[in-house]
This record gives structure tokens, sequence and C-alpha cells, in this order.
């Protein structure tokens, strides 16, 4: 059952003025680039960005072991193309914060993590250290991104396994799709946790009701699955702005025909329809100020 939302926004004149020439230069932006993370591509584009990035890590020591800045802008740090390292950290310590607190995980927690990317998510569980020790669990990362797999294999102790996924996108890679969609190289049933952050908003249809069903398969009874998406019933904050999902792909609603994996959004009730198709039973949809999340328990 998905929750009841609504948003509050206030705003002056000034801010009005404001926000509307941000819209217009966004969507103008969007209109030629749909998705930043192709450009990251480009070695022209990386070269001047990892090149800005030579001058931020003087004095602090926890920015050394980040991946490089065009991996950084290519998961996401919010358009913020220098200067993204706090913003790139604090995104997943949240996340461990309240998973931590709302799913009762462990330091042994088995973890999935579909769409990993350099592993932004991994990078905490790695370094923690608490009175009752450090991440104990095994640590799985899936991404089709064949640099940032080898990056994260390279950085990255044998408490954490990165696997390639063999599926194509029309945002994240320039392969071409294969027939079958990837099955995650682990076991029925040994994970506690399964999760991805802005994976599914990536995703169109297929590959949506595939992982929903991987995470099911994944996860031992009683297990969690946590999934960030966009929700057309919980517009995010950039819709209007960044985000319109005006097309329609089936029930996939996208911001661009030509990069259609660039921004996808998916109504609550179609994407508890393939969560119940997958075998859960207890599922809901929480609403989120960008991107709303499928929380699903086995
Ligand atoms: C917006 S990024 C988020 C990365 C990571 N979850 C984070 O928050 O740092 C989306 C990620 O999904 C990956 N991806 C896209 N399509 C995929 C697929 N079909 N299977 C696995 N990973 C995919 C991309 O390569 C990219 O790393």
């Amino acid at each position: 059952m998905a929750l009841a939302g609504t948003a509050i926004r206030t705003s002056t004149p000034r801010a009005n003025l404001r926000s509307s020439a941000q819209n217009i230069s966004e969507r103008l932006l969007r209109r030629f680039f749909p998705s930043v993370s192709l450009l990251t591509f480009n070695p022209v584009f990386r070269t001047v960005i990892n090149g800005m990035d030579a001058f931020f890590p003087l004095g602090f020591e926890e920015f050394k072991s980040l991946p490089p800045n065009h991996m950084r802008v290519r998961v996401g740090v919010g358009n913020r193309l220098f200067g993204n390292q706090v913003h790139y950290l604090l995104a997943a310590k949240d996340f461990w914060l309240s998973s931590f607190a709302n799913y009762g995980l462990t330091l042994s927690a088995n973890i999935v993590d579909l769409g990993c990317g350099c592993g932004r998510y991994a990078h905490h569980l790695r370094d923690i250290k608490l009175p009752d020790g450090s991440y104990s669990g095994a640590y799985v990362g899936v991404d089709i991104d064949a640099e940032m797999i080898e990056w994260c294999r390279k950085h990255f102790d044998p408490r954490f396994r990165f696997h390639q996924s063999t599926d194509g996108s029309s945002s994240y890679s320039r392969k071409s799709k294969m027939e079958t969609l990837y099955r995650v190289p682990e076991m029925d049933g040994g994970a506690d946790f399964v999760f991805s952050t802005s994976l599914f908003t990536h995703l169109l249809e297929e590959a949506v009701g595939h992982y929903i069903r991987e995470s099911f398969r994944l996860l031992r009874p009683g297990g969690i699955a946590h999934h960030t998406i966009f929700c057309t019933d919980y517009l995010p904050l950039t819709f209007g702005s960044r985000h319109t999902f005006r097309h329609k792909i089936g029930n996939a609603f996208v911001e661009s025909v030509r990069q259609p994996e660039a921004a996808v959004a998916y109504s609550a009730s179609r994407i508890l329809e393939l969560a119940e198709n997958a075998g859960f039973t207890t599922m809901t949809v929480v609403p989120g100020m960008l991107q709303s999340t499928l929380i699903l328990k086995r």
C-alpha cells in the first residue's frame, strides 16, 4: 500500500524569479545533455573536472581516498562539477544512519548494492570503526560500468566483492542491450539487505521488474529491500525544472525519448504491482523530497 503524502513549498517573488531563471537554464541544458553522466566518458570533459579536483583535497585527509571527480560526477553529486566531496560523502552517511536504525541492520549484515557505481555506499562500511567492531559482513556491489567496477575492486578489501553486470544503458554505457537481463551471481537467500540508490530512476520497466525479482531471490526470509525511485504520486522538488516526465514508454514516464534511461518515473501502483508479482507481500512506497523509496520485506 502506498502512503499518502503532500509537499509543502513556500517562496517569495524574488525566489520565484531566480527559480524561473534556473528552470529555463536547466531545461535548455537538459535538452542538449539529457544526462550529465554520459559527458563524464568524454576525455576533454573528464580532464578538466579531474584537474580542478587536484586543488580540493589539500589538507583534507578524508578526501584522498575518494574516487576521481569524473566518477563522482557520473554517479550524481547534485550537478556539482567541482568541490563535491562533502556532498558525495554525506549522502551515503545519512543513508546508513537511517538504514541501520530503521531496519535493525548489524555490522555483520550481508548486503547487496545494485548499481553500486564507484562504491559511495561501500566507502563508509569499509572505514567504520565502532566500540563493538568494524563491518564484518559480506558486501556485494553490482554495476554495468567497467571502469567503476575496476576502481572498486582495487580500492576495497575482500569483505567487498564487485560484479560487472552485462546490461546496457542509454545513459550509463554505450553497450547495446543483451537479450537476457543480468543475474547477480550470488546464492539465493544469502542477503539481509538489498538496496539501490538512483538505479531504478535510470531503468525501464523490464529491468526494474527484473531487479525486484532479483531482490526477492537474494534476500533471506525477513530480509529488506530498499530501492529509491522517482514516483509520479510524489513528484520530486525538481519537477517542472529538471524533470517533467512528459513521455511514456509502456508504464514508464521518461524525460527524454532519445535517452530514455536519463530519468525514469513510475506510479506507486505500478511499482507495487511489480513487487507483488515478484513474490513480496509486505511493501510500501515512502515519499521523499527528490526520490521516494520502495521498501519491501521478504
Ligand atoms: C545515479 S548512479 C548511482 C550510483 C550509486 N548508487 C550512488 O548513488 O553513488 C546510477 C548507477 O547505476 C548504474 N546502472 C545503470 N544501469 C544499470 C543496470 N542495468 N544494472 C546495474 N547498474 C546499472 C550506472 O552505471 C550508475 O553507476
